[in-house]
């Protein structure tokens, strides 16, 4: 399938996401959110894809956020509708298979939020991340006021969104914003072998363990760890973990398929 704003490749089991807008920094306007939705359902069925890696086209800019144009012509009303459909912070965030965000520079608002609803964030040293909202007068709208405190905590959450301050890749990565900072010219090289040694591993066993951790933003202690136990049982009854089994005992490497 074609799309406008975003160029899809898959090779070795990976697929890489490019928003492609470079001369607008791959702002998020309505066409890159429909698109962005359409490629993870699409995503999602395929069995040749086993993890996402998520970036945006050229060196400037990751996603500079939503589209401020659109703003600017929106009346409150038709904002509610498009806040009422689908949105891809949550697609992005319930996708099934592992999701890597490749931060290859500015990563503000929208596109700050886009990489927190990935599993994992690679950034290169030039990146730079921040919820820059409030200096419209408004606040983060795709999950950042409550999936940026779960990753950086309170205090630093807070300040992120209060001051709208941007910050440089090294303290986005002290923070625990950015869990793999790596030099720019080693970003792509690096996120494709991560993504890359995930998607060798069981498709099955991968979709249960993302869908546990994920359960510790959402639930107490107590339910987490019966969720836990559950998706473990499930994972114990796939024919994956009788090959990664069998593979270990015989000293060979596994071939999952996925059941
Ligand atoms: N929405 C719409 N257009 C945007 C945009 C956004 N979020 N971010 C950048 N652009 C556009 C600019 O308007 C400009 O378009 P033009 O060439 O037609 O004038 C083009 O992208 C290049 O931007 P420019 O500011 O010249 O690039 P830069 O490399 O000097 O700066 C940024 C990059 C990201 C620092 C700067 O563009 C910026 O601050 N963008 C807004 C970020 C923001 O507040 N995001 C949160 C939105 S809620």
């Amino acid at each position: 399938m074609a799309y406008e704003t975003l160029r899809m490749e898959v090779e070795e089991r990976v697929a890489v996401l490019t928003i492609d807008r470079p001369e607008k920094r791959n702002a998020l306007n309505a066409t890159v959110r429909r698109e962005l939705v359409e490629a993870l359902d699409a995503l999602a069925e395929r069995d040749d894809v086993r993890v996402v890696v998520l970036t945006g086209a050229g060196d400037k800019a990751f996603v500079a956020g939503a589209d401020i144009g659109e703003f600017a012509e929106r009346t409150p009303l038709e904002q509610r509708a498009v806040l009422a459909g689908r949105r891809v912070h949550r697609e992005l965030a319930a996708f099934p298979k592992p999701t890597v965000a490749m931060i290859n520079g500015y990563a503000l608002g929208g596109g700050c939020e886009l990489a927190l609803a990935c599993d994992i964030r690679v950034a290169g040293r030039s990146a730079k991340l921040g919820q820059p909202e409030i200096r419209l007068g408004l606040l983060p709208g795709g999950g950042g006021t409550q999936r940026l405190p779960r990753l950086v905590g309170f205090g630093q959450a807070m300040r992120m969104v209060l001051t709208g301050d941007i910050l440089d890749a090294d303290e986005a990565a002290r923070i625990g914003l950015v869990d793999l900072l790596v030099d720019d010219d080693a970003l792509r090289a690096t996120t494709l072998a991560l993504a890359r040694r995930l998607g060798a591993h069981s498709p099955v066993a991968l979709r249960l363990a993302k869908d546990a951790v994920r359960a510790a933003l959402e639930t107490p202690l107590s339910a987490g760890l019966a969720h836990e136990q559950e998706l473990f049982v499930t994972a114990f009854a796939s024919e994956d973990r009788t090959e990664g089994v069998a593979a270990f005992l015989e000293k060979r490497d596994p071939e999952f398929r996925g059941r």
